[in-house]
């Protein structure tokens, strides 16, 4: 079992597979980076399998593939592949903004994929478009159909912007009703890349937006999950991620790695330590070793509550290069 310096397990590892991506979303890259990660120094998915490997036999049981967009890098169902090989059971799943979709998912579901969570902040066209800079909106309802046409698992992820998307809240969550699939609203998580006028939704504006029509009951949260469930009219789940909270940080169990192997022990902070020349080397146990060292020094909580942003630096951490 892999456990941290603050006694929690960890057993979740998010891997960053590219920082590039093809929208531009205001909350996360509004605009191309001055440099991208150059290509060579990307870490191949045998190094990143040697990673992989150490974290599986650690005790991990769950790995999410992100970016940037992870369907951006090539042979993507092939590293699909060799993670499932590895252990069939592992819960295997991916983010993604669905625009490149559609025709990649039956393959990805075939390489053992089990499901995938899509970012949906619009159902309309020029809003959509103003969010992430480009008119996508068909092509990523096009990648959500195909998802669930071919049985992969779906949740929608919505990051509610005040004066862009939040008079949809409703209209996003009855679309996910509809199909069945869950939505959680991540509250936008302020950071040095963004927008500056972005002005995010706290949860509970979020919530009280969704009781203008609808019954709620607090549910609680799901084992280590940073989202927080409740029933919609006593029949349909959706879910709140609010880190501008602390009690989610109580229970984090995971860790991230970006894609030229750096090991992020906290999504808000700037620390992290390089595994690159340990999978390079195929070093298990020096790649096994930095693992040890990130997991000690685990931050005990992010710092984006509201007392805490007041008047300080906000998280110097791109979206785009952890992941989320
Ligand atoms: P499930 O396995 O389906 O529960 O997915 P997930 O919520 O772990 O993954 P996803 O990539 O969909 O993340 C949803 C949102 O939660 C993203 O905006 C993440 O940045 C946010 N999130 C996930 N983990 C953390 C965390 O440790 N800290 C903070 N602040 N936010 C997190
Ligand atoms: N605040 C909140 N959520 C964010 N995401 C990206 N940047 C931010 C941010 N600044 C979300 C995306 C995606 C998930 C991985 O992270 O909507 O669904
Ligand atoms: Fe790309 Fe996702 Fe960032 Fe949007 S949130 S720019 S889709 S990585």
């Amino acid at each position: 079992m892999l456990i941290d310096g603050h006694g929690r397990t960890v057993d979740y590892l998010r891997i960053s597979l590219t920082e590039r991506c093809n929208f531009r979303c205001q909350y996360c890259m509004p605009e191309k980076p001055f440099s991208w990660v150059p290509k060579e120094n990307l870490l191949t998915f045998e190094e990143l399998f040697v990673f992989v490997k150490v974290a599986i036999d650690g005790g991990v049981t769950k790995i999410r593939l992100t970016g940037g967009e992870p369907l951006l890098r090539e042979n993507l169902d092939g590293f699909i592949k060799m993670i499932h090989d590895y252990k069939p059971d592992i819960d295997l799943a991916i983010t993604t903004n669905a625009f490149m979709l559609d025709k990649v998912a039956q393959r990805l579901k075939d390489a053992g994929l089990k499901r995938l969570n899509i970012s949906l902040d619009s159902l309309q066209k020029d809003v959509k478009a103003k969010i992430v800079g480009r008119d996508v909106l068909d092509g990523v309802l096009k990648g959500i159909d195909k998802a669930l046409e071919v049985g992969l698992g779906v949740k929608i992820n919505m990051v509610p912007l005040k004066g862009i998307n939040d008079v949809e809240i409703l209209d996003v969550m009855n679309y996910c009703r509809e199909r069945n699939i869950k939505i959680r609203f991540i509250e936008y998580m302020e950071n040095e890349h963004a927008t500056d006028s972005l002005q995010g939704m706290h949860g509970r504006e979020i919530l009280t937006k969704v009781k203008e029509k609808h019954t709620i009951k607090a549910l609680g949260r799901e084992g280590a999950s940073p989202s927080f469930n409740y029933l919609l009219d006593g029949e349909y789940e959706f879910g709140l991620i609010d880190p501008h909270k602390h009690d989610f940080c109580e229970s984090c169990n995971r860790i991230r790695l970006t894609a030229e192997g750096n090991l992020i022990p906290c999504l808000y902070f700037d620390e992290a330590m390089s595994i690159a020349e340990s999978v390079k080397a195929g070093d298990i146990e020096g790649a096994a070793a930095v693992l040890g060292q990130v997991l000690k020094d685990k931050p005990k909580e992010n710092r984006w509550t509201e007392e805490e942003l007041e008047g300080r630096e906000i998280s110097k951490r791109a979206f785009y290069e952890t992941g989320g």
